[in-house]
């Protein structure tokens, strides 16, 4: 059983076997979210860069659930000092977890804690779930190797950012799809802020003219894998 949850903004729940993962768990403050960050039960969280539309509740949660946080070494060891368990990767990092292979891609964009403090690079991610690959792109540029993580993975699922302003919009996010190859491509990183309003059936319509599959999801709202 593998669900992909959609929770509004780059959050994203993954259901698999009996494991939970939460990627960038931005609830609270996260005006189209559709949890309350008390309700979360997860075991892992990945986060792909420190930004506060991402980290969120990551402290909250993890400590409630005494779960694990996967993120790039800045990030990591942050948790360590609170106390929280977490696990330290880089770029172009794989490592099998018990509930599949997560790798860390490149992303195009910045990184600092809420706190300030420098994040280290910022990532995107590629979850690798019995048969099937998810990648999330965090929050990114378009760029060109897109193509090279295509050639190396076969993407079936792609959350790809469309919000403009702090990442790629629509356009280049068509361009980011048609890089990656991806099968099946869900919207994230839109109207969750006045900056970043992007029409997402505009995206669905630009994606499917270049003949790829787009789901829209609102929040709440899932794919069965
Ligand atoms: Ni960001
Ligand atoms: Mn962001």
């Amino acid at each position: 059983m593998t669900k992909l949850i959609y929770h509004g903004h780059s959050c994203v729940e993954i259901k698999h076997n009996k494991h939970t993962i939460f990627i960038d768990p931005f609830i609270e403050g996260n005006a189209l979210s559709d949890l309350s960050a008390d309700d979360v039960k997860c075991d892992f969280i990945i986060l792909t860069h420190g930004h506060s539309d991402h980290f969120g509740n990551t402290i909250e949660i993890s400590k409630s659930n005494d779960a694990t946080v996967i993120a790039t070494v800045e990030l990591a060891d942050h948790f360590e000092e609170k106390g929280i368990k977490s696990h330290a990767m880089n770029l172009g990092g794989a490592y099998n977890f018990p509930f599949g292979r997560v790798k860390l891609t490149l992303a195009h964009h910045s990184s600092s804690r809420p706190d300030g403090a420098y994040g280290g690079d910022p990532a995107g991610v590629i979850l690798t779930l019995g048969e099937k690959n998810v990648y999330h792109a965090g929050d990114t540029a378009l760029f060109y190797d897109m193509k090279l993580i295509g050639e190396m993975c076969r993407i079936d699922y792609a959350f790809l950012p469309i919000g403009d302003n702090f990442t790629m919009g629509i356009d280049d996010a068509v361009k980011a799809a048609e890089f990656l190859n991806a099968d099946l491509i869900i919207p994230i990183h839109y109207n969750t802020f006045d900056v970043i309003k992007a029409d997402p059936n505009e995206f669905k319509r630009k994606i499917e003219s270049v003949g790829k599959k787009c789901n829209v999801l609102k929040a709440g709202e899932f794919i069965d894998v």
